[in-house]
């Protein structure tokens, strides 16, 4: 029951957490000054805290060592991936160029984590690939 709820705190956190990133890369693109708002900053972080906190209070309760599960140990080799890129995409990276290509493959980063998530296979798109 508990799990279940942890679940879906996780899933929904993953859902507006990935939006607001996408609304975030976008205001970078428009060079929108909301990118530098208070709610811009400081949201992600709350969000994110929910992700991974319910991500942990689940592998709690499984007694899963996530690197021991390939497609756990490859969602937070990926996470590490989209956090690094996102923090060049809307933070450090030196050029527009840069910038709008690490948020390129920050979405695609965060898109493979959903699939690793409902694959539950660390090939994620490829899982069950060819037949
Ligand atoms: C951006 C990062 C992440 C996203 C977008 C994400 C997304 C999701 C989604 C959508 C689900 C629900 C899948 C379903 O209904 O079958 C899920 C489940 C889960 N995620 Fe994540 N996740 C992320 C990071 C993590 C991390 C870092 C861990 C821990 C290693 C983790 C552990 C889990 C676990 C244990 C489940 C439950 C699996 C199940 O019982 O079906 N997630 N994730």
């Amino acid at each position: 029951m508990l799990y279940e709820w942890l679940k879906l705190l996780h899933a929904g956190s993953a859902l507006l957490s990935i939006s607001g990133f996408a609304l975030r890369g976008y205001w970078m693109i428009v060079e929108n000054p909301r990118l530098r708002s208070r709610p811009a900053r400081i949201l992600p972080h709350m969000l994110d805290t929910l992700l991974l906190v319910s991500a942990i209070g689940m592998l709690v309760i499984m007694r899963a060592n996530p690197f021991a599960v390939a497609w756990l140990g490859a969602k937070i080799l990926a996470l590490l991936c989209y956090i690094a890129l996102g923090m060049v995409a809307l933070r450090f990276g030196k050029t527009r160029r840069v910038r709008v290509g690490a948020f390129a493959m920050a979405l695609l980063s965060a898109a493979y984590i959903v699939t690793v998530a409902f694959t539950k296979s660390p090939l994620g798109p490829m899982a069950g690939w060819p037949g």
